[in-house]
């Protein structure tokens, strides 16, 4: 066991990349805190990693609320005791072209997918700090924070700013032994926002079939071990190579 009684906070939980992430860490040992906004999906995972012999349970947070992050934050170490692993993962995507995203639209997708992350992570480390924790925190980034999209926009400046914020994080907090990096996944499972497979999404990468959720979980326990010890305020492509070609 990897990560035995270390307390893990995962982000979006409920479902798709969140939930292969919590159990996965929950089978390593963890102890799961599963955050989520919606209290179904949240529960539901909760009792799966409980059902299988593991220690979870479900907090419902809005994400884009500070006092919702900070109220789960201080209720991780009020049941634990500590808070080890952060895992920000819950996101939303606008799907707008820059004309018809309101500026509504614009400021709850930042809010939830860039300023949720940055805020969690300021109170799970300062609650890392307070107890003298060697923490870890693990940004979901994604491609389109690396290119230009027609199809959404304000999703790209968000994933684009967790790059660069989780550098800055990695700078500023390892002073106090907590190790910041980010993974960039591309086409993993259902796309965002959506709890469906759709087996005809086009998919096109280097390994020749789509991403699964547990292709991501298992980057993200490496970086939570030991394993990763060396490595700080990396971002890390799981993206089936699909970076690395140029459009023909
Ligand atoms: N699925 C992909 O193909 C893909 C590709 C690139 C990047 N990503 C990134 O991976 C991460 C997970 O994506 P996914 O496809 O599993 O997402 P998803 O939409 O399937 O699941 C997200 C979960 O977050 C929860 N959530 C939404 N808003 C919230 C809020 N305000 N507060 C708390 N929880 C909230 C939802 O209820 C849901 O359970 C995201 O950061 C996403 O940007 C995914």
């Amino acid at each position: 066991m990897k990560l035995a009684n270390q307390v893990a906070i995962v982000t979006g939980a409920g479902r798709n990349i969140g939930e292969d992430v919590s159990k996965l860490l929950a089978s390593e040992g963890a102890i799961l805190a599963i955050v989520d906004l919606d209290k179904g999906r949240g529960e539901k995972v909760a009792a799966d990693i409980v059902a299988a012999g593991g220690k979870a349970k479900a907090f419902v947070c809005d994400v884009s609320k500070e006092e919702d992050i900070i109220a789960t934050v201080n209720g991780a170490m009020a049941e634990w005791g500590h808070v080890d692993i952060l895992v920000n993962n819950a996101a939303i995507s606008d799907n707008k072209h820059m004309f018809d995203i309101t500026t509504e639209e614009w400021n709850r997708t930042l809010a939830i997918t860039l300023t949720g992350p940055f805020l969690f992570a300021k109170h799970a480390a300062k609650a890392m700090v307070s107890k003298g924790t060697k923490g870890r925190i693990v940004n979901v980034g994604s491609t389109s924070g690396y290119y230009g999209r027609n199809r959404a926009v304000a999703y790209t400046a968000a994933k684009g700013a967790i790059r660069n914020v989780t550098k800055s994080m990695a700078i500023q907090l390892a002073p106090h032994g907590i190790r910041v990096n980010s993974v960039v996944p591309n086409k993993i499972g259902s796309p965002v926002g959506k709890s469906e497979f759709d087996p005809n999404r086009p998919i096109v990468n280097l390994v020749n079939r789509p991403g699964v959720p547990m292709d991501l979980a298992k980057v993200i326990l490496f970086l939570v071990t030991e394993d990763s010890g060396f490595i700080c305020g990396a971002d890390i492509l799981v993206d089936g190579g699909v970076s690395t070609m140029m459009p023909e």
